[in-house]
């Protein structure tokens, strides 16, 4: 394992991911230009009835990321602070879109911060045409027989594709 110990820049992108988009993958791909590493760490158990699997979500994350060296993917449970040390980390990285993700992710940067001063939160801001993407829309969309192309990685479309058909 690269920890901070080794003088590396390792970072850690939590999240739900269900299901992976580009704007997650956009930010990704900005922290692993920025950091010696960056592990994106899935959070098992966060939603009782998930469209994914967290074995699917791992799956499809870990090929999307295939190509990409310096990016790890994973799972966690706990407390994220816990996890991010555990794996000789001392950033977080997360998402801003708009002034609306503000309010929340402050609250948890804040509070990861009171549980291990030593963790730092780094926001960044995804390309432009992603700052109205979520997971959360995604689904909706996929789900009312909308079009999600260009939304997110084309393992995510087929994959929905395959779970609409089988039931
Ligand atoms: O993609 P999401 O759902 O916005 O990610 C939220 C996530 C996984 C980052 C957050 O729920 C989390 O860190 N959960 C782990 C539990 C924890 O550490 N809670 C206290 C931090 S405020």
């Amino acid at each position: 394992m690269v920890g901070a110990s080794d003088g590396k820049r390792v970072a850690v992108y939590p999240g739900s991911f269900d299901p992976l988009t580009n704007g997650h993958v956009d930010i990704i791909l900005r922290g692993a230009r920025l950091f010696d590493r960056i592990i994106v760490a899935l959070l098992e158990n966060a939603d009782k009835s998930p469209m994914f699997t967290v074995g699917e979500r791992l799956e499809i994350a870990k090929k999307v990321f295939a190509p990409h060296q310096n990016v790890d993917v994973d799972t966690f449970d706990g407390l994220l602070v816990d996890y991010v040390r555990l794996q000789g980390a001392n950033v977080i990285v997360r998402g801003l879109r708009a002034i609306s993700d503000f309010e929340f992710e402050l609250q948890m940067a804040l509070m990861n911060r009171r549980l291990n001063p030593d963790v730092e939160t780094v926001f960044m801001m995804p390309a432009e045409q992603y700052t109205y993407v979520s997971s959360r829309l995604v689904k909706e969309v996929f789900g009312l027989g909308g079009s999600i192309t260009g939304l997110v990685p084309e393992t995510v479309e087929t994959q929905l594709r395959r779970k609409q058909k089988s039931g």
